[in-house]
């Protein structure tokens, strides 16, 4: 039996902190897509970690973790990473597993993510420079160095092959800079990877369901950055909602029973692209300061505004959503209007659908407006505690989306989370 849990608007929705709390509940923490762009945050000892591309059960002694096919895998994140999960004491070798299939990001691909950015001017993604794109690209284009390479003894002559064809896509996107140090730091990295669990993902993960473990797929990213049906052209190069646990992980749809989706109690958005709700006021300033809402990978500003049920609509129907988590309502503490966006006015028409291409539009958000809760949330733990102005909040959302949030995150820490009768 396989879990899903997944952002469903523009990432950062908080699952780091939900699957390090649903974890203890789990045999297998599996992420399926994405690589070192994501950034998840959790507290273990008080202390905040940012997880990129380790799964977030790894600080549960009793749950494996694994990389699946489907993640584009940094060795040098992947390295500094593993330093900091043991500078808690954990002995990541033990319960981390990588599929063999897992496409590698060369130093080159960092590169040409660089390059591809500033080719595009204004018209940049706001990519996270991690080497994401060129790395898919890759891996569709047929070229790309996976995992399972690295304990091939031809690995260096492959990867030169490699790095030769994308030397001459920089030299033509005029990209000069020295990445020799790079380079260093990325053999190092892969000398380390040898000595990890190396499994075939798909069988690995099989087996466990057939013998009755239970496994949660980890999100990264967020429903509107799928670069099918997010908001095209600026959006993420991996498939980030349900249907691309499948693909990667390597198991089959029936398998899959609950899919968790985990929204903000408002919205947030980092990087280029349309957001319908964005606020430009004082109001989108004051989440951003009490929402500490600052890229946990980039540590750029996340663009802030209300929370948006037509795009949260469209994802729970991608997704099969079964079950919401709402992350930050404490965020919304001290506000005393709330406003919720439920359809889009564009040329005058107003429409409760997303459509095809957002970025071209102008949208503009139709909103039903609530009353605050002014209240202190962030000590309470049970459901029937809670301000009836928020109870009335989450009810409407549950309403309109036809799908229940069963569990409501009031701070960053493990143990703030309340679950919703
Ligand atoms: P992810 O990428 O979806 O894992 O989310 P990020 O870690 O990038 O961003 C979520 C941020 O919100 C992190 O700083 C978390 O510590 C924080 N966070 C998560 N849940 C809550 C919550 O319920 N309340 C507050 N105030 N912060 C939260
Ligand atoms: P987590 O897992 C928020 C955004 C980038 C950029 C676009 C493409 O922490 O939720 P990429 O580097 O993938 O080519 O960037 O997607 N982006 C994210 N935004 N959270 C993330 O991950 C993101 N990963 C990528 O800002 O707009
Ligand atoms: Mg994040």
């Amino acid at each position: 039996m396989v879990d899903v849990l997944l952002g469903l608007q523009w990432g950062d929705e908080g699952k780091g902190k939900i699957v390090d709390y649903f974890a203890p509940r789990y045999d297998l923490i599996a992420r399926f897509q994405g690589g070192p762009n994501a950034g998840h945050t959790l507290y273990v000892q008080q202390k905040k970690i940012v997880l990129h591309q380790i799964p977030s059960g790894i600080f549960h002694e009793k749950t494996i973790n694994l990389i699946g096919n489907g993640v584009v895998l940094d060795p040098v994140v992947l390295k500094k990473e593993c330093e900091t999960v043991a500078s808690f004491g954990i002995d990541y070798r033990k319960n981390l597993f990588i599929s063999e299939r897992t496409n590698l990001i060369l130093p080159t691909h960092r590169a040409l993510d660089k390059a591809s950015e500033v080719l595009k001017g204004n018209e940049k993604i706001g990519s996270t420079l991690k080497g994401i794109g060129p790395a898919y690209m890759d891996k569709t284009g047929r070229n790309a160095l996976r995992v399972g390479d690295i304990l091939d003894k031809n690995f260096t002559t492959q990867y030169i092959r490699l790095r030769l064809k994308h030397q001459k896509l920089l030299d033509s996107m005029n990209f000069h800079e020295d990445i020799s140090g790079w380079e260093e730091e990325f053999f190092e990295a892969v000398d380390f990877m040898r000595g990890f669990n190396i499994v075939n993902g798909e069988y690995f993960i099989n087996e466990k369901i057939t013998s009755g473990k239970t496994v949660l797929a980890e999100g990264a990213q967020g429903s509107m950055l799928d670069v099918d049906f997010g908001t095209f052209p600026y959006v993420t190069s991996s498939n980030t909602i349900s249907a691309g646990v499948c693909t990667g992980l390597g198991i089959a749809p029936q398998k899959i029973k609950e899919v968790i989706g985990v929204t903000k109690a408002y919205c947030t958005r980092v990087g280029s692209g349309p957001f319908p709700t964005e606020l430009h006021d004082e109001t989108g300033e004051l989440l951003r300061k009490l929402g500490h809402e600052f890229g946990a990978t980039t540590g750029r500003p996340r663009r802030c505004g209300w929370i948006d049920l037509v795009a949260l609509k469209f994802a729970g129907m991608i997704n099969g959503v079964t079950q919401l988590v709402m992350t930050k309502a404490d965020v919304l503490d001290s506000f005393s209007d709330l406003k919720i966006c439920e359809s889009y006015k564009i040329d005058g028409e107003e429409k409760a659908e997303v459509p095809y291409q957002m970025a071209k539009l102008e949208i503009e958000p139709v909103y039903r407006s609530f009353a605050g809760w002014n209240a202190d949330i962030t000590g309470l733990s049970s459901f029937k505690d809670l301000p009836e102005a928020m109870k009335i909040y989450v009810n409407h959302i549950n309403q309109y989306l036809g799908i229940k949030v069963k569990y409501i995150s009031n701070g960053p820490g493990r143990e703030q989370i309340i679950l919703a009768p």
